[in-house]
């Protein structure tokens, strides 16, 4: 476990680019798959902000605005990130798994040039592969923020 604390929308989308720095030097033999877990304000979207702009997607939608997937290239222009799409899913609104699975969940996990990011993945767990990366987002005061990695471990998963 490994904890961070946040003192602006900014130092958020801070924690998130050092985070996917640690992601995108991975080798793509697995998808990376985050769950993104915490209240409504907590700063989910935030994160995702700062994460998708450091492996080169830009303006990432407010999850809000689409139907619980969007689907990104990576662009890549430094030539140096083996992944190709990114996934931004937002599963706050459905009732069963099922509805997921519905969207070709299980090929989008299983390709090795994905990142998947979901929030609200505590909705979705029992799907969810072993090689999740969960955050838990966690509100202290207005601008104040907690982020907690649970299991840090698995940052290495698809290096084995
Ligand atoms: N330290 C912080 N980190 C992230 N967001 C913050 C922080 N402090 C205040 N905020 C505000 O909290 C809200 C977070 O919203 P958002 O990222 O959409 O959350 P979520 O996706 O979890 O619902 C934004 O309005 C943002 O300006
Ligand atoms: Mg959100």
């Amino acid at each position: 476990m490994k904890e961070y604390f946040s003192k602006s929308k900014k130092e958020t989308k801070k924690i998130a680019q050092d985070f996917a720095q640690q992601i995108i030097k991975k080798k793509n033999k697995k998808a990376v798959i985050i769950s993104l877990e915490g209240d409504l304000g907590s700063g989910k979207t935030t994160f995702l902000q700062g994460f998708a702009k450091e492996i080169g997607v830009e303006d990432i939608i407010k999850s809000q605005s689409f139907v619980i997937m969007k689907k990104y290239p990576i662009l890549n222009k430094k030539g140096d990130i083996a992944f190709k799409f990114f996934y931004h899913f937002d599963v706050y609104r459905i009732q069963n798994p099922r509805e997921i699975l519905a969207l070709g969940f299980k090929d989008i996990i299983k390709d090795p040039r994905n990142i998947v990011a979901i929030e609200w993945g505590d909705k979705i767990k029992k799907i969810l592969p072993l090689q999740t990366i969960r955050l838990k987002f966690k509100y202290q005061d207005k601008n104040e923020r907690k982020i907690i990695l649970i299991n840090e471990n698995n940052l290495y998963y698809n290096e084995i």
